[in-house]
């Protein structure tokens, strides 16, 4: 049912813990399922992401989605940040069930989240970036009855 990478990240999750004194921190959680992810973005003056860390409260699949999203916003710069998708972080550990997508939207959410966090911080604005819903299950699609 999950790919190796999944079982990896799962099992041996990397960039788990807190910032201290991080540049931007981001919540995020799904009301449905009650998992809770929480990103800590370290980030230099060339708005280059030195340092991600996370803790998640939740499912196998969303402390594999948080640690792979950590490694994959790392060393980038902001905008290339915005481009680590839950399509992307998916890839990267070679899919997901479907039942599990939700799981990677959070990953996406607190990565969003942190540099919401980090914008507000600093007074700036960053192009592309819309305000982070707490709960990503806002986003999904009511049920029909
Ligand atoms: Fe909800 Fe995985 S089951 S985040």
């Amino acid at each position: 049912m999950y790919s190796e990478k999944v079982m990896d990240h799962f099992q041996n999750p990397r960039n788990v813990g807190e910032i201290e004194n991080a540049s931007g921190v981001g919540t995020v959680g799904n009301a449905k399922c009650g998992d809770i992810m929480r990103m800590f973005l370290d980030i230099d003056e060339n708005g280059v992401i030195r340092e991600a860390k996370f803790k998640t409260f939740g499912c196998g699949a969303a402390v594999a989605t948080s640690s792979m999203a950590t490694e994959l916003v790392k060393g980038k710069t902001i905008q290339e940040a915005l481009e680590v998708t839950n399509k992307a972080v998916m890839e990267a550990l070679d899919g997901l069930p479907p039942v599990k997508v939700h799981c990677s939207l959070l990953a996406e959410e607190a990565i969003h989240a942190a540099l919401w966090d980090y914008a507000e911080k600093n007074g700036i604005v960053i192009e592309g970036l819309k305000k982070p819903k707490a709960d990503i299950n806002e986003e999904e699609p009511k049920e029909v009855y």
